[in-house]
């Protein structure tokens, strides 16, 4: 049985990740510093799985701690997730940004080289395409300037691990998501976040669950359809598959260079209000909604032309997003029971 070490496995696409690398047959070694997450994550998962994984609460920015992880256990693989990801406190506080995900990954990759160790696949985000010059994207659409420390993190990270692969003998995959959002369909696992939301998904359930008076729309004066922005919105656990895709490609030594990138969306396009109609009409209920201004550094419309990745990791999206609006709002329901 292969182990794999997930870093960040208690966070929102960690702990969906756990749960399928469990029910493929992976053990797995989770480190987590809980600082955007509870331990409850971690019974959730064994009660979905029926399976604990191995949990160590620890910063992998702290090297000894990290070290003692790869002492104990023969890491045959690592995901790595644990990173700050919110856009706006990014650019409030770049150093704690940039030394908090960029440290974490050099440690994790410097343990990979000294102990001669491999695959690696990292968290990456299409913020690296910034505001696209074509769509859909494609993975040969160029990498521009980021938009957010936060953006910057991810694209600098690639360079790092880019850099380290070719150096070191390494085989890496990073995965740029697009907007994952939803839930496991249990509802034992989802998003959790840490005061008001800035994404839209979690801010439109808070508003449908009364936490939020009203959702604001940021923006309908963009040239597409409704006028208001588009985004590529992908069912976590769809997702999630897609990192055990990518394991295994590695794992199967399937990759054609030691360093790939992939998009991870569904390729479809979707603006904000036709998400809040969704969300209504799947779920039987209205949404407190006004229109306001634009939200600074959005870009107009962002959805992944989806064709290398479905191909090279014979993967794709199964969920629609109805059934990732169900399980979003069945999720929030279950937090306030
Ligand atoms: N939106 C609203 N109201 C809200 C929140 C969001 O109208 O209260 C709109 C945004 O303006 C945007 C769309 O909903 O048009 C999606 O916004 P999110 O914040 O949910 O997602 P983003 O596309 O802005 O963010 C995503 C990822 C980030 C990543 C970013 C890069 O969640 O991790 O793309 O662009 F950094």
């Amino acid at each position: 049985m292969k182990k794999i070490l997930v870093t960040g496995g208690l966070g929102f696409i960690g702990s969906h990740t756990v749960v399928e690398l469990q029910n493929e047959g992976f053990e797995v070694v989770i480190i987590d510093d809980l600082s955007n997450t509870t331990l409850s994550v971690l019974e959730n998962i064994e009660a979905i799985t029926n399976k604990k994984p191995i949990f160590y609460e620890a910063d992998v920015r702290i090297k000894s701690d990290l070290e003692s992880v790869f002492d104990a256990h023969k890491i045959d693989g690592v995901i790595h997730f644990a990173a700050f990801k919110a856009v706006g406190e990014s650019i409030a506080k770049p150093l704690e940004y940039y030394e908090n995900n960029l440290s974490s990954l050099i440690n994790i990759l410097m343990v990979l080289k000294n102990r001669n160790l491999d695959h690696f696949i990292f968290s990456s985000s299409a913020t690296v395409y910034g505001e696209p010059n074509e769509l859909p994207i494609t993975e040969n659409a160029p990498v521009k300037k980021a938009e957010s420390v936060y953006g910057n993190t991810k694209k600098i990270g690639e360079e790092i691990i880019k850099d380290s692969c070719k150096a070191y003998g390494i085989n890496a995959i990073a995965l740029r998501y697009f907007n994952p959002i939803g839930a496991h369909a249990s509802a034992k696992i989802g998003e959790l976040p840490l005061g008001v939301p800035q994404n839209l998904i979690p801010y439109v359930t808070q508003t449908a669950a009364g936490i939020r008076e009203q959702l604001s729309v940021f923006g309908d004066d963009y040239a597409t359809e409704d006028g208001t922005a588009i985004r590529d919105y992908i069912h976590v656990v769809d997702l999630a598959k897609a990192h055990i895709a990518a394991l295994k490609r590695l794992l199967d030594k399937n990759n054609k260079n030691s360093f790939e990138f992939f998009n991870i969306g569904t390729g479809k396009g979707t603006s904000v209000l036709e998400i809040i109609q969704t969300f209504e009409k799947v779920n039987n209920l209205k949404l407190n909604y006004k229109i306001v201004g634009r939200r600074d550094g959005d870009v107009m419309s962002c959805y992944a032309d989806t064709t290398i990745a479905n191909n090279e990791l014979q993967w794709k999206t199964e969920i629609r997003l109805e059934e990732a609006l169900r399980s979003a709002w069945k999720w929030q329901q279950n937090q306030t029971v």
